[in-house]
């Protein structure tokens, strides 16, 4: 069988939304979603468990190539790995990951491993084949850069942005306790870091950019869902 998956890509900043955005898109058409910084959070998790350093290319690179990486589509997430155990020659037992590198430890080394070309190439490929092997009718698959170098030919691309005062405040309303100065003040730090790899405020050509900052949150599924139909009309 051929079925072709659709491809919705979406990239965006931290805190834009996106990614509560993409799913519930995702949801309300029948797709998948693919969460890319899962991956990245996960090979972050994986090199510290397995005493990796993190600012090596190579050895990166190669835990990649020996890990087993899974992810549900569908549903509530799941993240899972299995480590490379050299001195049992096989892989461990399948680990559930999903809350794990959500920790804001995961988050401040995240960088270190994203940095890598050759690790982006691998997962860039591993993302790919995640879609290919899906079976499902489409899927959302949001990450940084996912509308230029991931899937820059899929149907439809959006960037989605908010300004950083937003995203701040946005945040500051799901972390009780935090003050709005240094919510921004970390949000404008990952920016700095995502720069290296995405360009949030020119999206490519191509691209629609959907800016949420007048958006609420049933508007922002709403433009999401509204430009993927467009697309499917004129198709
Ligand atoms: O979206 P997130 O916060 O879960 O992303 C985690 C990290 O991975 C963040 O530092 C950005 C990086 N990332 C990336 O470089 N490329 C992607 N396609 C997705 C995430």
């Amino acid at each position: 069988e051929n079925a072709v998956t659709v491809l919705v890509a979406i990239d965006g900043p931290a805190g834009s939304g996106k990614s509560s955005v993409s799913r519930a898109a995702a949801d309300r058409l029948g797709f998948g979603i693919l969460d890319t910084g899962a991956a990245y959070r996960a090979l972050a998790w994986a090199a510290l468990r397995t005493g990796t350093d993190l600012d090596d290319s190579q050895a990166i690179t190669d835990l990649l190539a020996a890990w087993a990486y899974e992810i549900t589509l569908r549903g509530e997430q799941r993240v899972t790995v299995r480590l490379p155990d050299p001195e049992a020659g096989r892989l461990s037992e399948t680990v559930d990951v999903t809350a794990e590198i959500r920790d804001p430890g995961i988050s401040a080394q995240v960088s270190r491993v994203s940095k890598h070309p050759a690790v982006r190439v691998s997962l860039n490929a591993m993302f790919r084949r995640i879609v290919a092997e899906s079976g499902l009718p489409g899927v959302v698959i949001e990450g940084r850069d996912i509308t230029t170098v991931v899937a820059p030919d899929a149907p439809v691309r959006i960037l989605m942005t908010a300004s950083p005062e937003v995203r701040a405040q946005r945040r500051a309303g799901e972390l009780p306790g935090a003050s709005r100065e240094d919510v921004l003040a970390d949000i404008l730090a990952r920016d700095a870091k995502d720069a290296l790899v995405v360009d949030f405020v020119n999206p490519a050509p191509g691209v629609s950019l959907v800016d949420t900052s007048d958006f609420d949150f049933e508007q922002s599924v709403q433009a999401v869902i509204d430009i993927v139909r467009g697309a499917q009309g004129a198709a």
